[in-house]
C-alpha cells in the first residue's frame, strides 16, 4: 500500500494530481506532435498517414469527423480548421448518433475517427459502419496498437504520452495540433491555402509551445479566481468562431471534475435562451481573443454586463477595451486565429482544475465517469 502510493506520487512527477501534471505537459506534448512533421524553416510539412490517401484527402466531396466528449470538440475546432483552410464540407457526428440514424455516406466520403484512448465503443462501431458503406476512415488516437486504430485505413496518432487524468487535457490540444497540421497539408495540396499564409501558420505554430508555457503562468492568477467562483452552482462559457469548441469544453472540464453545472454556448446564440440565466449570480466565462468576432464579442459581455452577469474575460494581451468591461481579466498571448484554441482551451483547463481542487473533489478519477467508455 505505502510502496503504491510512493510509486503514484513518482508518476505525479512533484504534481499533486495527473490532471495538473498533464496540464503543464502541453507545451512538449504539442512540440511532440509537430516534432518530424513540420519545419517551417525548410518549408517541410508532411504527415506519413495522410500520403498515403492524399488524392482521396484532395478530392474528397466531404469529411466527417466522429467522436465523443472532448475528442467530439477537438473534431468542432477540425470543422473550422478543414472549412477555413481546404474548403471541404466537414461534418461532426456524435458517433452515437451518428451510428443509429442510418447516416448517408459513401465511398467519396472520408471518416475521421478521434478517439484519446482508440477504445470508445460508439466511435468503434461509427467507423465500422461507415466502412461498410465505402468510406476511407482516417483515425488519430492517442493509444498505439489500439481497437480504433487498428480498424482504420490509416490515421496519425498524437504524441501525447499516456493521460491517466479522466478529464482529458493534454490530448485534446495534441487532437487539435495534429488536426491544424492536416488542414494545413490539404489546404496547400488543393491550392485553397495560399503560400504566404501558410508560411506564416506554420511559424506561428512552432510558436505555440513556448507561448502555451506563457499560459501556464497564470496558473496563480487562475487560483484566485477560482477562490471567487468556487461555490457558484452555475456557470457559463461563451466564445465565438474557433472560440465556440473551446467554450464547450471549458464548460465540459468544470461539469466533469467540480460537478458545478456549466454551459458552453456560441456567444450570439445566448439571446436565444441562457441569457434568461444571467444575473449577479451567474458568473460567465467569455474567450473574446482579438479575432474576426472580436467586436461581436465586446457586444455579448455588455449583454452579460447589463444584467450583472460576472465575466470572466480570456482576452489578448494588450487588449485595451475589456478590461473596463470584465470583473476579471485573464491575457494570453496573440498568436493567429486559427491556432488561438491551442492557448485559448488552457487557462479553462486550470480553472476546473482549481475549483474541482477548493471544493475537495477527486480531479482524477470523478464519480461516474470513466477513461475509456468501452461499452455503449
Ligand atoms: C470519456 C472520457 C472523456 C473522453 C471521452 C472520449 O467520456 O471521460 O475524457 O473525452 O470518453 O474518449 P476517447 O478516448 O474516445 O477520446
Amino acid at each position: 500500500q505505502h510502496l503504491e502510493m510512493e510509486l503514484e506520487s513518482i508518476e505525479k512527477g512533484g504534481f499533486e494530481h495527473f490532471m495538473l501534471k498533464e496540464i503543464y505537459e502541453q507545451p512538449r506534448s504539442i512540440l511532440d506532435n509537430m516534432r518530424g512533421r513540420m519545419v517551417a524553416e525548410k518549408d517541410h510539412l508532411m504527415m506519413g498517414g495522410i500520403r498515403e490517401f492524399e488524392n482521396k484527402f484532395v478530392n474528397a466531396d466531404r469529411i466527417i469527423i466522429v467522436a465523443c466528449g472532448t475528442s467530439w470538440h477537438a473534431g468542432l475546432v477540425a470543422e473550422y480548421l478543414i472549412e477555413d483552410l481546404a474548403r471541404i464540407p466537414v461534418e461532426v457526428e456524435y458517433a452515437s448518433e451518428f451510428r443509429y440514424r442510418n447516416p448517408i455516406v459513401n465511398e467519396r466520403d472520408i471518416v475521421i475517427a478521434i478517439s484519446q484512448s482508440g477504445e470508445t465503443a460508439d466511435t468503434l462501431a461509427a467507423l465500422e459502419l461507415a466502412k461498410s458503406k465505402g468510406a476511407t476512415i482516417f483515425g488519430i488516437c492517442n493509444v498505439v496498437g489500439s481497437s480504433i486504430a487498428r480498424a482504420t485505413d490509416a490515421g496519425a496518432y498524437t504524441h501525447a504520452g499516456p493521460e491517466i487524468g479522466v478529464a482529458s487535457t493534454k490530448a485534446f490540444t495534441a487532437q487539435v495540433t495534429v488536426l491544424t497540421l492536416i488542414a494545413m497539408i490539404i489546404g496547400s495540396k488543393r491550392g485553397t491555402l495560399e503560400n504566404s499564409k501558410l508560411r506564416q501558420l506554420m511559424v506561428e505554430m512552432e510558436n505555440i509551445p513556448a507561448k502555451v508555457e506563457e499560459c501556464l503562468k497564470l496558473d496563480a492568477q487562475i487560483q484566485q479566481i477560482a477562490a471567487v467562483f468556487k461555490d457558484v452552482t452555475n456557470f457559463l462559457y461563451l466564445g465565438r468562431g474557433y472560440n465556440f469548441p473551446v467554450a464547450l469544453e471549458g464548460a465540459l472540464k468544470l461539469k466533469e471534475i467540480s460537478y458545478i453545472h456549466a454551459e458552453g454556448y456560441p456567444a450570439a446564440e445566448m439571446k436565444h435562451g441562457p441569457i434568461a440565466l444571467i444575473d449577479a449570480q451567474m458568473p460567465v466565462v467569455v474567450i473574446a481573443t482579438k479575432d474576426s468576432s472580436y467586436e461581436k464579442v465586446v457586444s455579448n459581455i455588455q449583454e452579460v454586463r447589463a444584467r450583472k452577469g460576472q465575466v470572466i474575460a480570456i482576452v489578448t494581451q494588450g487588449d485595451q477595451v475589456i478590461p473596463s468591461m470584465a470583473d476579471y481579466v485573464i491575457e494570453i498571448p496573440e498568436t493567429s486565429e486559427q491556432l488561438v484554441p491551442l492557448l485559448s482551451v488552457i487557462p479553462l483547463q486550470l480553472l476546473s482544475y482549481h475549483i474541482a481542487v477548493l471544493r475537495g473533489c477527486n480531479v482524477d478519477q470523478p464519480r461516474n465517469l470513466a477513461k475509456s467508455v468501452t461499452v455503449e
